[in-house]
């Protein structure tokens, strides 16, 4: 087996020595890449962006931003990262001469004062800058301006894009205007060039040191394998949770085991009946591929923490850490999702009501890995989900409620609500469903409704709300849904 490398602005260097647990962020820093840098550790800043070349969705390479703090450098063996040092184009000695575009805006419109943030926001500015299907907006009103509200800009720039950089001393009005201000990549520019060319493959790693080992397997039948023989092994895709716990828990893995590129985990079918995402997609990945397909999902991933956490999250690794407020369970539960399981003995579809047991406990036995998440069809068409949390963007939910309803005639057929944030596991609102099903949808049942869901669950007092706050958001949300669809208010 070929040793780990990664190619860091075009120069390829050995991972070794680093141990397994290091972090991209410490390894670009310890080389001298110091333009990247360590805000929070834990995926909540953006500082620590750096870009990598990733399978395109529509180019065959995308220039995905991530938080180079949470993933291990060895689950970059054999790919491509570029630094907010490998933006500008360097002169004959190699020194940085002429500034990228988004440097060059950042520069001349004020977006960065301390610049400790600046060149996670520069990462993050570049992948958007380079998105295959960002195009100009006009206003269909006039045929001028930016149309897409006040997130777009008229260069078809998405703010969301930058929703997981923070800044503490610019203000964003400057770094927005920057956003807004760049132009499309010229013709001869090698990052849009490569975005032809495609990614890097996966590389099968087996990166083994005293202090532990990072092991990349390069089939299913290897993963499935590498499980039986070692069920104590951490399993990560994206390293989102994980890279959490290593910096700042001080967590050690005798063994890690990446799953995210196994292709069998990758796949998307969209049936008739039914449609199945791989357990590894990123969610940026699924949000973009599926397109609005299933619109309680598309409502789902612009709350789902931030563009880069999403561009490294995947679905497997939200529901196989079983959290109780993870943002996904409560929509899937509303969708009637099932989970297709697969290990050594072969393969099972679990219904996702059926799959969580108890805090951060499932029925996944030790082996078994989460290759697909199945929805099935039809979709009922009245779905909201309303996520309760401090922030809008970039946060963790107080409470989660998703709504997947059909109403015929003015009756509530079937009602499926998920919710988070209000037990042990995601669960289902048993009680309100039943209360729903076959009434008909007006002020006063949605009224009665609504009390059933706010004594749903047993909520606990914390420090992010406390239980009386937590109910009080079930039944509100229920009244929110019916508001919308209905615009009167019940008593
Ligand atoms: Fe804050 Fe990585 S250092 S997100
Ligand atoms: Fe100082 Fe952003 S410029 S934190």
């Amino acid at each position: 087996m070929v040793a780990a490398r990664i190619t860091v602005n075009g120069k390829e260097t050995p991972i070794s020595p680093a141990a397994p647990h290091t972090t991209v962020l410490d390894f670009l820093r310890e080389r001298g890449l110091t333009g990247t840098k360590e805000g929070c550790a834990e995926g909540e800043c953006g500082a620590c962006s750096v870009l990598v070349a990733r399978p395109g969705v529509k180019k065959p390479t995308d220039w995905v931003a991530v938080n180079a703090c949470l993933v291990p450098v060895a689950a970059l063996d054999g790919q491509e990262v570029v630094t907010s040092e490998g933006l500008a184009t360097a002169d004959a000695s190699g020194a940085p001469a002429v500034l990228h575009p988004v440097q060059e805006e950042m520069a001349v419109r004020g977006g960065s004062q301390c610049g400790y943030c600046t060149p996670g926001f520069i990462c993050s500015m570049a992948s958007e800058y380079y998105r295959p299907d960002r195009c100009a907006h006009t206003d269909p009103a006039d045929g001028t301006g930016p149309a897409g509200g006040s997130e777009h800009g008229p260069n078809g720039f998405d703010l969301h894009a930058l929703s997981g950089n923070l800044c503490r001393c610019t203000g964003y009005r400057p770094i927005r205007d920057a956003a807004f201000a760049v132009g499309m990549p010229a013709e001869d520019d090698p990052l849009a060039r490569r975005r032809e060319q495609s990614p890097p493959e996966p590389v099968a790693t087996a990166y083994v040191r005293d202090d532990g080992a990072f092991l990349r397997p390069g089939t299913l039948a290897d993963a499935v394998r590498l499980l039986r023989e070692r069920p104590g092994a951490t399993v990560v895709a994206g390293s989102t949770d994980w890279g959490v716990e290593v910096n700042i828990r001080s967590r050690r893995a005798d063994c890690v085991i990446a799953v995210d590129r196994l292709p069998e985990l990758r796949e998307l079918h969209v049936g008739s009946d039914r449609i199945d995402i791989g357990a590894a997609l990123t969610l940026t990945e699924i949000e973009r591929r599926l397109d609005g397909e299933v619109p309680l999902l598309a409502e789902l991933f612009p709350q789902f923490a931030s563009r880069l956490i999403r561009n490294s999250a995947t679905l497997g690794g939200n529901l196989g850490t079983g959290s109780p407020i993870g943002d996904s369970p409560p929509v899937l539960l509303a969708l009637e999702a099932s989970l297709v399981l697969t290990g050594a003995d072969g393969e099972r579809e679990v219904p996702l009501a059926d799959y969580f047991t108890g805090y951060r406990q499932s029925v996944r036995r030790p082996g078994e890995l989460i290759r697909a998440v199945r929805i099935p069809r039809p979709l009922s068409p009245v779905t909201a989900f309303h996520k309760i949390a401090k922030r809008r963007f970039d946060d963790i939910s107080s409470v989660a409620v998703a709504f997947a309803l059909d109403i015929e005639d003015g009756t509530v057929r079937t009602a499926r609500i998920g919710l988070g944030g209000v037990a042990a596991t995601p669960i289902r609102a048993l009680a309100t469903e039943a209360a729903l099903e076959g009434v008909p949808w007006t002020a006063e049942s949605v009224g009665a409704a609504a009390r059933v869901l706010s004594a749903e669950g047993t909520p606990m007092d914390d420090h992010r709300a406390s239980a009386g706050y937590r109910s009080a958001m079930l039944g509100q949300s229920l009244l929110k849904l019916y508001a919308r669809t209905t615009e009167a208010v019940p008593s």
